[in-house]
């Protein structure tokens, strides 16, 4: 089964095919072409994700990461001149009546290259940034009607579930997890805890009161002047500032980790660090200090809801997945923790590149829901479900 895959739930715009063979979740899977376009570097001027300028990126890239992944895939068109009729092409201009340029480029790609043999178009339906949700949603509805081929919606959370399990082995295979598993979801907009009975079914058990971790990341490195993304520049200090053994900066609460339940609140320790740096001239070895004395914090409260977790519902597996799971002194103190008290359980965080946004992980998802696909008519009804506020760290906004 050919997938093309689809991905505009942030700010990463994403395309990728990828070939499945064998039943979900056994089968391998190919990447046959892969293409990616982070919006990081206009994002990083306003210091988060400021929605409207990404929509329009995500509206410029799209058909160009298209045209480069079957470029990538060696894939050939089914027929050399294609013809659409007026009314055809009117349907898919009225497809995309939101996106005019989307729907000339579209059209410009379509008689260049024509149709393609595709048997499942997977594209991220939720949850995200609505704006940007919409583009992918739109353009897929569109491509399905232009080339016949089914659409599978996917859920985002789910992709980063599967991703964290893709190819483990170097085997293009799923890793073949032990039920119930935990998946400790941690990203820009994120920080969740799923219960996993088996695949497909799933119970949230825990989830973040207020700021996603990630944000908690990205807001903390805007306080100590490290640039957007937070969470990498955040890493390298605390690294740093292990490395050359720097004493405390800051003592930080661990927010709501004695709650007795499974969820979490980072907006209380990000306004510690707002504190404890406040009216300071921060040194370099101030900025890794308290870098290291945040993460120290994460990590540890990331730990102890997930080992109560593992305890409540004796889990067997744990799969760590988002943009955070990229953290490697986070999946330090979670495996040594489980190491110590729960060795039976398995952990698995996502491969390089698979860890932050990304087309795979929704191929991926889109091949364990074939069964759930729409006709390309059907698809005409696919909304976005997303959340129209959703921004990091909006613009000129105050961020306590
Ligand atoms: O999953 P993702 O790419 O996008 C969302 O779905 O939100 O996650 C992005 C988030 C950002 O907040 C970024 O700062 C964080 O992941 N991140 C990290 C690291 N790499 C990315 N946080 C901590 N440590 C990292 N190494
Ligand atoms: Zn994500």
């Amino acid at each position: 089964m050919l997938i093309l895959s689809i991905e505009t739930s942030c700010d990463e715009t994403a395309v990728s095919l990828v070939q499945a063979t064998g039943e979900f979740p056994h089968a391998s899977y190919e990447i046959l072409g892969d293409a990616l376009w982070s919006q990081i570097d206009i994002h990083r001027e306003y210091g988060g994700v400021f929605p409207s300028a990404g929509k329009r990126e995500h509206i410029a890239t799209i058909v160009p990461l298209l045209e480069k992944a079957i470029k990538e895939s060696g894939l050939e068109p089914v027929e050399s001149t294609p013809t659409l009729t007026a009314e055809e092409e009117t349907t898919l201009k009225e497809m995309l009546v939101r996106e005019p340029s989307l729907a000339n480029q579209l059209l410009t790609f379509f008689k260049e290259h024509g149709r393609y043999s595709i048997d499942l178009i997977a594209v991220t339906t939720g949850p995200g940034l609505e704006p940007a949700l919409w583009v992918g949603v739109n353009f897929t509805k569109a491509l399905a009607k232009l080339w016949n081929v089914p659409v599978v919606p996917v859920n985002h959370m789910e992709g980063h579930i599967l991703a964290s399990i893709f190819d483990i082995d170097r085997d293009d295979k799923l890793a073949d997890i032990a039920f119930p598993a935990l998946a400790l979801l941690i990203s820009g907009g994120h920080t969740e805890l799923i219960f996993m009975k088996d695949w497909g079914y799933y119970e949230k058990i825990g989830q973040t009161v207020d700021d996603a971790v990630g944000e908690a990341f990205d807001k903390v490195a805007r306080l100590l002047g490290l640039p957007y993304p937070g969470g990498p520049e955040i890493s390298k200090q605390a690294a740093l500032a292990r490395k050359n053994k720097l004493p405390e900066f800051a003592s930080l609460p661990a927010p709501m980790i004695d709650s007795g339940d499974l969820n979490f609140s980072f907006s209380g320790l990000k306004t510690a660090v707002r504190y404890a740096v406040a009216n300071r001239e921060l040194s370099t070895n101030d900025v890794a200090a308290i870098a290291r004395d945040f993460e120290d914090v994460v990590a540890e409260v990331l730990t102890k809801k997930t080992i109560a977790a593992v305890a409540q519902h004796n889990i067997k597996t744990v799969v760590v997945g988002g943009g955070v799971s990229a953290n490697q002194h986070i999946k330090r103190i979670l495996e040594a923790t489980l190491l110590i008290e729960h060795p039976d359980v398995t952990a698995y965080f996502p491969p390089p590149g698979l860890s932050t946004d990304n087309s795979v992980m929704i191929a991926l998802a889109g091949h364990a829901h074939q069964d759930a696909a729409l006709s390309p008519e059907g698809a005409k009804l696919l909304t976005a479900e997303g959340n129209k506020k959703h921004r990091r760290i909006p613009l000129g906004e105050k961020i306590i």
